[in-house]
């Protein structure tokens, strides 16, 4: 059987990881069944109408989506695929001291996906690692809020 939530991941060092599975067990929690892929894995075929998605992701270089995202995102920004009837929920990790570029790689996503047709579900959620705290905890709290926006999810659960 399908799970009711696909959590797509790009990370370089893991903190998303660990941000997703986190995410993953709260929302288990609450009924609802989650799968974990990393898009380096992924091509825009992932992306099927009535189903809902959440990316979580780091930002790299200047402003960059780590290396493992790079060409699931090329290859949308290429075919342009018609994302209409996709709903996905955001997680965007980044430093602040990285004042020009905070969190672009999770922006990017968002405004990629929104301009190809998806629907953003609630906030999205962009961490500031500057701020001292932890990632997968400020996640928790953040799904909560989520979760009660995320109208298909719920119906899920
Ligand atoms: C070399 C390097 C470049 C980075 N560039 C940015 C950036 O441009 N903007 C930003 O907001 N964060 C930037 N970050 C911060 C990471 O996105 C942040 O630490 C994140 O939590 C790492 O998550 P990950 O382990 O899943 O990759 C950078 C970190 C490193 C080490």
């Amino acid at each position: 059987m399908q799970p009711d939530l696909s959590i797509l991941v790009g990370t370089m060092t893991g903190t998303a990881d660990i941000v997703a599975e986190e995410v993953r067990d709260w929302l288990a929690g609450q009924g609802v069944a989650s799968e974990i892929r990393s898009m380096v894995d992924l091509d825009p075929a992932v992306f099927e109408a009535g189903r809902t998605y959440l990316i979580c992701t780091s930002t790299y270089g200047q402003g960059d989506v780590p290396d493992n995202a790079r060409d699931f995102f090329a290859a949308l920004e290429r075919t342009r695929p018609d994302l209409a009837g996709v709903t996905f929920g955001l997680i965007g990790l980044g430093d602040s001291t990285y004042k020009e570029t905070f969190c672009f790689g999770g922006k990017r996503f968002e405004r990629l996906l929104t301009d190809l047709g998806a629907t953003l579900l609630g906030e999205a959620f962009y961490h500031d690692a500057a701020d001292g705290t932890l990632p997968e905890e400020e996640a928790v709290t953040w799904v909560a809020d989520w979760f009660s926006a995320a109208e298909p999810l719920k119906r899920a659960a």
